[in-house]
């Protein structure tokens, strides 16, 4: 088992000694896709609306290369575990931890897209099930990998939506495009305001260190999946909500008070208020950013959070327990970010106050008997393409 703290050069050297154990020649190329943060705009994607995340240094590598045969042989450096799979037999729902590489193939056959065989040896340090896209990551690291070695030329928009097909329809994940987007599109020291609806994204930097902060990313350790039912059933009630105000998608409300009074399901309209209040603050931070003006972030992530406690409710007890300890420790402001039911939050500190913040979290979580969390500071890191 590799050790999520191995350094990156060790991690790429293993990666070239394994894919050459394995197909008997070196890779052609190594090949990443980093994790993210979603700075805000949770549960918006998928409602035609707002997103603000950036990319982590946190990536996944995938070392790969060109077959004679008609087979995709995957490993996994993690895992120590060999998959392999005739090309012509790629078939949704298939296949663990291997469905997110062979996804991806397939996404790029029913594209239309002439891909060959490969063999992919895959290396990860994304926090699995931590909200951070650890899935993402490895796909949009294979979709770079497989456009360079088939000479593909996919606009980065179009190999993130290859990369989330993947994820729709052959993991069975029915998320929106924030995190394969976020994934293939981020750029160094920026975040990526994009509208899900007309697919239009801005860069807009992030000077944290410059303007004296920096951002905390704690995993609560309290693991999350999308393919289970929570998150499907947050996306089928805004769904039904815009089915019964005649809008396309929630994105579409314009008076809240208006919307609310149409609807008669109290739950329904609860999910309905977060979107669009999301929606408002995921358009100030970005306006927050584009200004400069980092400090006034903080106020922003306070009320999402309290937006996906009390409306969405998609937070848990340690997720709530870990933003209101920063908060109490001194961190600007924090939320939780991803999908929910679990995962990490992000909090914005003066720099160097990060690391205490942290451990009085850990110790918050010792008291009350939950796991011990992790943490690093985070800098937007470059969206996928080739490393070496
Ligand atoms: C997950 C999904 C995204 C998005 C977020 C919530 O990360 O993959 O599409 O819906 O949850 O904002």
């Amino acid at each position: 088992m590799l050790d999520p703290s191995t350094s990156s050069g060790k991690r790429t050297d293993l990666l070239r000694v394994t894919y050459a154990e394995m197909a008997g020649a070196q890779p052609e190329g190594l090949w990443f896709g980093p994790g993210r943060v979603n700075l805000i705009g949770e549960h918006t994607d998928y409602n035609d609306g707002f997103v603000l995340p950036f990319a982590l240094e946190k990536k996944a590598v995938v070392a790969a290369g060109r077959r004679e045969d008609d087979l995709l042989v995957m490993y996994s450096l993690e895992l120590q575990e060999r998959v392999e799979i005739p090309l012509s037999g790629l078939a949704p729902g298939t296949g663990g931890w291997s469905g997110y590489l062979a996804g991806v193939v397939w996404a790029l056959q029913m594209s239309g897209h002439p891909v060959g065989s490969a063999t992919l040896v895959l290396s990860s340090d994304v926090p699995l099930g931590a909200g951070l896209s650890s899935s993402a990551a490895i796909e949009c690291a294979v979709v770079a990998a497989m456009c360079d070695l088939y000479h593909l030329d996919i606009e980065p928009m179009d190999r993130a939506k290859i990369a989330r097909l993947a994820e729709n329809s052959y993991v069975g994940a029915p998320t929106g495009l924030l995190d394969q987007a976020a994934s293939t599109l981020c750029q160094e020291d920026s975040g990526f305001f994009l509208d899900c609806r007309s697919l239009e994204g801005v860069h807009v930097p992030l000077p944290m260190a410059e303007q004296g902060f920096e951002m905390l990313v704690l995993d609560t350790k309290t693991p999350h999946s999308h393919v289970d039912g929570e998150y499907g059933a947050r996306r089928q009630s805004c769904e039904e909500a815009a089915a019964i105000l005649g809008i396309p998608a929630l994105r579409d409300i314009t008076d809240l008070d208006d919307a609310l009074s149409r609807l008669e399901d109290d739950v329904m309209r609860k999910r309905v208020r977060h979107v669009v209040t999301e929606n408002s603050r995921t358009l100030e931070a970005y306006e927050v950013a584009r200004d400069g003006r980092l400090a006034d972030l903080a106020p922003l992530l306070d009320a999402s959070h309290a937006s996906m406690r009390d409306d969405y409710e998609i937070t848990v007890d340690t997720v709530d327990l870990a933003v209101d300890t920063a908060r109490g420790a001194g961190a600007l402001g924090a939320r939780m970010t991803g999908g929910g039911f679990g995962g990490c939050i992000i909090a914005l500190c003066h720099t160097g106050d990060g690391e205490g913040i942290a451990q009085q979290i850990a110790e918050a979580f010792a008291a009350a008997g939950h796991r011990t969390p992790e943490w690093f500071t985070a800098t937007p890191a470059p969206g996928a393409g080739r490393l070496a």
